[in-house]
Formats: structure tokens, C-alpha cells, sequence
């Protein structure tokens, strides 16, 4: 299954990528290894929305350099017409394999079947899909979305035990569509559903980005006077939010408390500095980890079907703790 590529052939399918990607703005780049065994992987990427994924990106790159990987990257900027194409772009180039974090949950079979007619083996990393085909990728490598929103409305159940007021929730949903946006929205709808004091009042998409979860807190803060919590899908839609909070002349991690998913730097010094309360972690370093199911793969062992991340929780004393030797 190891190709024989030589640079030539190497150099002309590379531009023949970037014509294929068209203006989406993907690219094949960072090349690293060589010799005849050299597995050759095509990744996909969602794009750059947010710190997880900066850090994603930096992990999955490392890997592939220490694993002698040689990697075909390309980031699609959050659209799936992009990863499409760039996954097109490496069944063309004959990878040994195509590694990918689908955008949206939906309408991947086509590719997904062109990819398995061309025998080359796709791994899902970070989100998943919802084709029935389980039989169209080889493993999923990622987070329980579904448990970190369990695990952020049991801090909100436990955090207003004691109360018996109406508790008016805000949600800054991740991209529509998307694993993590579907997921974190269901799990902590089943904690805080149990118990009817917990009123969502407003939920909209910010897309994962600080700029939109800006926006979009400001637009709830002018339509909802009594907001007592915010529960942001992840840590840069928060980080956006607690400008608007600040702007609108109210404190962040007082007078709105705030939830958020990721645990990345810039949100673990927002939570040290009392503006967020609570964070469900979302790891993001899998590069190691798909490098080393990519190999299992390519020689043809069997891999588990579902590769689960291992992740905690961060309160604000957590927080000041772990801050100096966080790695992201
Ligand atoms: O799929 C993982 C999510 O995507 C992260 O929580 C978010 O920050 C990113 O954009």
C-alpha cells in the first residue's frame, strides 16, 4: 500500500492539488519524511476559527513530522465545499491515507464512498459524521461532546442547588451543524431539563469565533435584561462574549455567570481572573495519537471503531494552578 512517488511526480500532483482546491483557500503543504515506506496522509482541516483549533493544527502537523509522516494539509475555512474538494485533491494523488475533521455531521457518504471505491482508508478525527456507512471510515478519534455538555450542566445544577429562582440561560452555540455544536447543546439540555427552574431565554450560533460570540452577546444583552448565566460551546465565542458583557456594563463571572468548552490559554486566564467561571476541557492535542492509528491502518491492523479523548474540568481555583504549565 507504501507508495513510490518520485519528486517530480511529487512537485506536479502538488500543483494539481492547489488547482483542484480552487479559491477555498486550501493548500498542500508541510511535507516531512521520504524514503520508499513513507505513508503519505491527506488531512483535511475544518479551518482557523478558534485557539483548539490553532492548537489542533500545531499537533496534528508535530505528529506527522515526528511519526515521519508525510503530511498533505489543507484548511477549508469552515466550509464544506472546501473539504470536499481538498479530499478529492488526495484521492487523486493516491494518499495512502485521508484524515479529516468534518465541518458538519451531514453529507459526507459521496466523497466518503469515493474515497473507499479508490481503496483509500479515511479516519475521522475531532468530529464525527452521521452517515449509517460506519463501514466508509476506519476509526473516530475525538471527544464526547455530548459528555462535556453533561458535565457543564451538572456544574450549573450543582452551582444553584440551593436556589429555587428561575435561572435565565443564554447559549452561544458552536458552528450550526457541526458534532460539537449538536452535541454540547444535548447533553447539557439533559442535565438542566430535569428541573425546571434552568430557562434557556436565548440560543444562537456564534460559528466557534470570538468576533461572533461578540455579536451575538451583544444582540442577547439588549433583548434579555435578566441573563444570570452564559453557556458558550467554547472558550473564544466566551472570550467574545465577555467584551460585550464588559461593554454593556455588567460583570463577567458575576453578574452573568459563564460556562465554556475547550480549556485553552486564553480562556484559563479569563477563568484564573474570576470572568469565567467553569470550564469543560476539549483536548486537542490528537495528533500523536492519529499518527499512530494512521500507521495500524495503512500496514492493515485492526483499530478500535471509536477512539475516546481523555479530558477533566476547571473551576477557577483549578485554574490558577495548572495556568503556567498549560500547553495550549
Ligand atoms: O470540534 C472542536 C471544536 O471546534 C472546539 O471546541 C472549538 O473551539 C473548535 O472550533
Amino acid at each position: 500500500m507504501f507508495k513510490r512517488i518520485s519528486a517530480l511526480v511529487v512537485a506536479g500532483l502538488a500543483a494539481m492539488s492547489v488547482a483542484a482546491c480552487g479559491s477555498g483557500g486550501s493548500t498542500t503543504a508541510g511535507t516531512s519524511g521520504g524514503g520508499d515506506s513513507t505513508i503519505t496522509m491527506g488531512f483535511s482541516q475544518v479551518g482557523a476559527e478558534s485557539g483548539w483549533r490553532t492548537a489542533n493544527t500545531k499537533s496534528v502537523q508535530d505528529a506527522a513530522k515526528n511519526a515521519g509522516i508525510e503530511l498533505k494539509f489543507s484548511d477549508a475555512q469552515q466550509k464544506q465545499e472546501n473539504q470536499i474538494k481538498a479530499i478529492r485533491s488526495y484521492i487523486q494523488q493516491k494518499v495512502d491515507i485521508i484524515a479529516f475533521s468534518p465541518v458538519v455531521e451531514s453529507g459526507w457518504d459521496t466523497v466518503l464512498k469515493e474515497a473507499q471505491n479508490a481503496k483509500i482508508p479515511v479516519i475521522l478525527t475531532d468530529r464525527a459524521v452521521d452517515s449509517k456507512d460506519t463501514s466508509l471510515y476506519k476509526t473516530f478519534l475525538g471527544s464526547d461532546f455530548v459528555e462535556e455538555g453533561r458535565k457543564a450542566g451538572k456544574w450549573l445544577v450543582e452551582e444553584y442547588k440551593d436556589s429555587t429562582d428561575p435561572v435565565n440561560i443564554v447559549e452561544l452555540q458552536g458552528t450550526t451543524g457541526s458534532a460539537p455544536a449538536n452535541d454540547r447543546k444535548a447533553g447539557f439540555q439533559e442535565i438542566i431539563g430535569a428541573e425546571s427552574k434552568f430557562k434557556i431565554v436565548a440560543s444562537q450560533t456564534g460559528d466557534f469565533t470570538r468576533a461572533k460570540g461578540k455579536e451575538v452577546m451583544d444582540a442577547f444583552l439588549k433583548s434579555n435584561p435578566d441573563i444570570d448565566v452564559l453557556y458558550a460551546h467554547n472558550d473564544d465565542m466566551g472570550l467574545g462574549a465577555i467584551e460585550a458583557i464588559e461593554g454593556a456594563g455588567k460583570v463577567p463571572g458575576k453578574d452573568i455567570k459563564i460556562i465554556t468548552v475547550d480549556a485553552v490559554k486564553d480562556g484559563m486566564q479569563a477563568l484564573a481572573d474570576g470572568k469565567i467561571n467553569y470550564i469543560v476541557e476539549c483536548s486537542p492535542l490528537l495528533g500523536p495519537q492519529l499518527m499512530d492509528l494512521a500507521k495500524k491502518v495503512v500496514k492493515g491492523e485492526q483499530v478500535p471503531a471509536r477512539v475516546v479523548t481523555e479530558e477533566t474540568t476547571f473551576d477557577q481555583e483549578q485554574a490558577k494552578q495548572v495556568l503556567s504549565t498549560r500547553q495550549y
